[in-house]
């Protein structure tokens, strides 16, 4: 087999003489232009040079999508002490009670960080609050702020047309990282950039930078299902774990209750504040079935939610339940829920006139890189925020609207420890470059195609909202074959989008099933048939790569 991948031996090689090659050397490499590689790089630019890669077009991020808005005590009825209680209550005794509580005093000032940067939410027309406050699952007070129903898409223009015309930052869109930069010396390892796949060149190019940043978001498309954009393949988590970084809590990937069910929108999502405004839950024949599970029916936490609807699914044979909003005035609708509103439309579904066929996709990652209260990982100059990152926030179920505001504050604690260390940081050494020599044009992508259709269908089959031993058994025994059939066609062939998302999913699930196996119980979203009953005590699922074999 060929040995190709430039990784850990980067530290021998950098004296090496310099060859022909596209070098780039910001201060802050952020990879991830979403809510919190934006926030980041807003952040820094008044003193540092950013560049910000990122996969595709600036929109393709689980940001742009986000709908229901971004949780924060604003209401002066609200505090602190209720929001934190409902995140920890969500969170089913997995939460960190200092991180929550750290993040919720903070939001307050994220909010007025995302008003002075000019995003326009929703006011009221009345009354003497300016901004209007929604509600959604597990929150016990009208707590959301919001755009309407397309929050993500306001926060993301509006941050995006702001770093765009800032002279610091560089944005580089259509750009993959492939893999970290490491140095190892007597003082440990620390990170000096990345290397990255330009798609428009199919050349891979390094980026040498004083401090790294992994604002990738999620890995919700390693099940079949998914309310996420393509780019959502745990890239960050991947590339972290491979470079010797702790990753927590993977077991809990939380499901949407209500996304579409619809032949040519699969993942088009209904948003909780539908919920929060009334909507009710029905099975087929119009029975509200949300009550007969938990006494705040449909305004429940997620993971009680979704895995009713699977419940019921299952036991009445139904493809889809119904979420039903028609009992609301039309011009209430449309007001509230426009987007939503029209993109039913499109599929000929009116949400004023009619119940909306839904059924639960795969939609946040709960888990990932272990990180600080700064955002600071195992290795030093490597950071990760957003949902990439485990703070210890969301416990083993995050609550709705709780995810922007952790990048919002995440993304400026990030910026502030930066700077204090960014005295002592150098830029470092430009490392090799990316070593092509033993690898070929692939002539099989098929085996891409085939691999993450298998693994993606596998995960939601067997490591979906029910799991068992036995489901997790053959998930486990069927990714270690798939690890090994990637790994190899890795090492022999010259690296496309594709490829990368495949190789990144697979140890994402990989460390997905290894953490829900070793959970002999059942907590928030993890719930397995045999233990069914939550463990006396709450302990973290905390994976070290160094007590994992070399395909990992
Ligand atoms: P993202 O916004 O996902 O951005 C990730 C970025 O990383 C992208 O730019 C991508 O191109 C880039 N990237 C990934 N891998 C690589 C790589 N290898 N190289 C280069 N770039 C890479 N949360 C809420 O709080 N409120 C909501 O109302 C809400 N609604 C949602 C609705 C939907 C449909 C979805 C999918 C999510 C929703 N969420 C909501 C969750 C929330 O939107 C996300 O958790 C949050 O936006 C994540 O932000 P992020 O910056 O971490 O990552
Ligand atoms: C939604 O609008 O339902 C999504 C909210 C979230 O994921 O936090």
């Amino acid at each position: 087999m060929a040995t190709r991948r430039a990784f850990s031996t980067e530290c021998e090689r950098l004296t090496t003489p310099i060859q022909k090659r596209e070098v780039h050397a910001p201060d802050a490499l952020i990879i991830g232009g979403g809510a919190a590689g934006l926030t980041l790089a807003l952040q820094l630019a008044d003193q540092l040079q950013v560049a910000i890669v990122c996969k595709g077009p600036l929109n393709e991020s689980s940001t742009y999508y986000a709908q229901g808005g971004i949780a924060a005590v604003l209401d002066a009825g609200d505090s602190v002490d209720k929001h934190v209680a409902d995140t920890l209550s969500a969170g089913a005794g997995l939460c960190h009670e200092d991180v929550v509580r750290y993040t919720v005093e903070n939001s307050t000032a994220a909010i007025d960080w995302l008003i002075d940067q000019g995003v326009p939410f929703t006011e009221n027309e009345s009354g003497p609050a300016k901004y209007h406050l929604t509600r959604e699952g597990g929150h016990s007070h009208r707590r959301i702020i919001h755009a309407a129903d397309a929050t993500g898409k306001a926060v993301s223009e509006t941050l995006t047309a702001n770093a765009r015309s800032h002279p610091n930052i560089n944005f580089l869109p259509s750009r993959v990282a492939v893999d970290l930069i490491l140095v190892d010396s007597d003082e440990g390892r620390h990170c000096a950039g990345a290397y990255v796949l330009n798609r428009d060149t199919g050349r891979v190019e390094c980026f040498s930078a004083r401090f790294t940043v992994l604002a990738t978001g999620g890995a919700s498309n390693v099940y079949l299902y998914s309310s996420n954009p393509n780019v959502a393949s745990g890239d960050g988590i991947a590339m972290a774990w491979r470079a010797g970084c702790r990753v927590a809590n993977m077991e809990f990937n939380q499901f949407h209750p209500t996304c579409l069910y619809h032949p040519q929108a699969r993942s088009f999502l209904l948003t909780e504040a539908l919920r929060g405004e009334g909507a009710y839950l029905r099975l087929p024949d119009g029975e509200r079935f949300m009550p007969r599970f938990d006494e705040r029916a449909e305004l429940a936490p997620r993971d009680i939610v979704a895995r009713a609807i699977d419940h019921e699914i299952k036991r009445l044979g139904i493809d889809c339940v119904f979420l039903d909003i028609t009992h609301r005035p039309a011009d209430f609708i449309e007001s509230h829920f426009p987007n939503v509103r029209a993109r039913c439309l499109e599929y000929g579904l009116d949400i004023s006139r009619e119940p909306i066929p839904v059924v639960p996709a795969a939609h946040y990652t709960c888990g990932g890189v272990m990180v600080d209260l700064c955002g600071r990982t195992d290795v030093s100059q490597l950071y990760a925020i957003g949902e990439t990152a485990f703070t210890g926030l969301h416990g083993a179920n995050r609550m709705a609207s709780n995810s922007l505001l952790e990048c919002i504050v995440w993304g400026r604690a990030a910026a502030a420890d930066i700077f204090a260390q960014s005295r002592d940081v150098a830029l470092p050494e430009p490392a090799p470059p990316w070593d092509e020599s033993q690898v070929t044009d692939s002539d099989e992508d098929v085996i891409i195609s085939h691999n993450w259709e298998e693994l993606r269908r596998f995960m939601w089959d067997y490591v979906g909202i029910v799991r068992t031993t036995k489901r997790l058994q053959r998930a486990s025994h069927r990714i270690q074959l798939l690890q090994q059939e990637i790994a190899e066609y890795y090492s022999n062939y010259k690296v496309s989008n594709d490829l990368l998302e495949l190789r990144n999913l697979s140890v994402v699930a990989r460390l997905i099933i290894e953490s829900a196996s070793a959970r002999k119980e059942s907590r928030g979203l993890h719930y397995t048939l045999d233990f069914p009953a939550p463990a006396p005590l709450a302990i973290d699922t905390i994976l070290n790569p160094a007590e994992f074999a070399a395909t990992d």
